[in-house]
């Protein structure tokens, strides 16, 4: 399923909501499903006033890593530079937490509410360098949307 066409269930997802979590949870599900680069979908939140990240809602493999401080792995480098973070290829990443032996990439795109970055969407890939500007842009708008729940 082309970005194109997420973004309207992406959106109704958001409208229809009765729970932050089960929302969350759907657009996880959804981008997992549709989205054949996207092997693990998951969202991070900053874990009340602690400098770490706490797991929220996700699509795929378990991950131990359910806290993470901030500043450690991409995830935590991305709770502190509030920049998107791209990753073609994992192995080459010093500053990297491994979730699964079979990711080859990752995205990590902030998610902000009233400019404070309040958490991410975190994106594994089993592909090599799959991750585009399309990528990027698609998944801003699902932290923006997301952030309305919020
Ligand atoms: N690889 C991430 C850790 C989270 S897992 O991908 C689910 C990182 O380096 O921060």
């Amino acid at each position: 399923m082309t970005f194109d066409v997420l973004k309207p269930k992406i959106t109704a997802i958001i409208s229809d909501s009765s729970s932050k979590d089960h929302s969350l949870q759907l657009i996880c599900d959804l981008l997992k499903t549709e989205i054949p680069h996207y092997d693990w979908v998951g969202f991070y939140f900053k874990n009340g006033d602690k400098e770490e990240l706490k797991l929220g809602p996700y699509s795929g493999t378990p991950t131990d890593h359910t806290i993470i401080p901030f500043g450690k792995g991409i995830c935590g480098q991305v709770a502190l530079s509030n920049e998107n973070f791209v990753v073609p290829d994992v192995k080459a990443q010093d500053n990297y937490i491994a979730c699964n032996i079979n990711v080859k990439s990752e995205i990590v795109v902030p998610l902000f509410v009233n400019g404070q970055n309040i958490g991410q969407i975190d994106i594994d890939s089993s592909t090599a360098d799959p991750f585009t500007d399309a990528d990027e842009h698609f998944l801003e708008f699902v932290c923006q949307s997301v952030a309305t729940l919020m």
